[in-house]
């Protein structure tokens, strides 16, 4: 297990280095139109969920994350009780939209 993790870990840090420049941009992007709700760095907050060890960005397709960037996810969409908001829908273009997955990929490894 601990090897596993090491393991984990070390590939992490590679893909955190060899991303492409523009990984920077969702960066940027995330710090000003997602970490509101979503924490500095992806970590989470009162009102969203974290991105980091997120089971539905590891297990969701890119087109699917982007469905819920672009559409939001509301009313009966919704998936976590315990908060009280929903995702707005946001208004990006496809390669913000591209950029701040990529970003929330390299977090929820
Ligand atoms: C006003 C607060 C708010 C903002 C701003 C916001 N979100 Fe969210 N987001 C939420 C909430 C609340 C949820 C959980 C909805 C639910 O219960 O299913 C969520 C869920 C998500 C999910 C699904 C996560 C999961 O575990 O299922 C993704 C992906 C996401 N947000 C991406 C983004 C991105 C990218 C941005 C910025 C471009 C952003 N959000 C901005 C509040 C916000």
């Amino acid at each position: 297990m601990k090897r596993f993790l090491g393991l984990g870990l070390a590939f992490a840090a590679v893909l955190a280095f060899s991303a492409p420049a523009f990984a920077a941009d969702g960066a940027t992007i995330f710090k000003s139109k997602c970490s509101a709700c979503h924490g500095q760095d992806g970590a989470g907050s009162a009102m969203a969920p974290a991105f980091k060890g997120n089971a539905f960005i590891q297990n969701s397709s890119e087109t699917d994350i982007a469905q819920v960037i672009k559409n939001g996810r509301t009313g009966a969409e919704k998936k976590y009780k315990q908060f009280a908001i929903a995702m707005p829908k946001q208004t990006l273009n496809d390669d913000e939209i591209k950029a701040v997955i990529t970003q929330l990929k390299t977090w929820a490894k």
